[in-house]
């Protein structure tokens, strides 16, 4: 049974795409991995021919069809905007990922996005993860109030905020930057532990 992750926020900007392409490329070398890009401005789309590891595809008109897709694993990116067709992608995830960043309005905007996966059921199966986390700095406590209020879990892995990252997708990965690459491994075993889970 393939496993689906949907990576996904109504915000635009907070490394959706960025997070999905890196996650899903980590996995390739020992699983056989696909992305969907939910996005109809498509920018993971234009990655389709210079990605030999993994696959990209566009997004299914039948979205019940993508759990009987031939891969081990399954990442979903999603525009920035809540889409008529992420009700039924969070009911057919597996896991969940939010990306944020580390500012309090930044924690509030995730609101509407937590909501709605909270009437869909998806609660539990939800991981935040603080992105784009500048060096040297400790999470606040207006930071850890407003994450505690939101009430699903937070990767213990945070993604800083380096040029590797901004990069890796247009040079197919994160190269040699040892801090992002461990970053990546950290938080693809949160994953794959938490999917052990469900
Ligand atoms: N950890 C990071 N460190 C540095 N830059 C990052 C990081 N994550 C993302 N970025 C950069 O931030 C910008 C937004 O990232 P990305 O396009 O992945 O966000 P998104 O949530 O998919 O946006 P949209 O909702 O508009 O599709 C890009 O320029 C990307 O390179
Ligand atoms: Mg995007």
């Amino acid at each position: 049974m393939c496993k689906i992750i949907l990576i996904t926020h109504q915000k635009g900007g907070v490394g959706k795409s960025t997070l999905t392409f890196n996650l899903a490329l980590n996995l390739a070398d020992s699983a056989k991995v696909a992305i969907i890009d939910f996005d109809a401005q498509g920018s993971l789309m234009q990655l389709q021919s210079t990605t030999k590891t993994m696959d990209i595809l566009e997004s299914p008109a039948d979205l019940n069809s993508i759990s009987s897709l031939r891969f081990d694993f399954i990442f979903i990116d999603t525009p920035p905007y809540l889409s008529s067709s992420l009700p039924q992608l969070i009911r057919i995830a597996d896991l969940i990922v939010v990306p944020t960043k580390a500012g309090v309005l930044d924690l509030m905007a995730i609101t509407n996005t937590i909501e709605l996966i909270n009437q869909t059921g998806g609660l539990k199966k939800t991981m935040i993860v603080l992105n784009m986390v500048k060096p040297n700095t400790t999470l606040t406590l207006d930071i850890l109030i407003e994450l505690n209020k939101l009430e699903a879990s937070v990767a213990k892995t945070h993604i800083s905020d380096l040029v590797s990252f901004t990069r890796s997708v247009i040079q197919g990965g994160l190269g040699k930057n040892d801090k992002a690459i461990s970053q990546i491994d950290n938080l693809t075993r949160e994953i794959l532990t938490k999917l052990l889970e469900q």
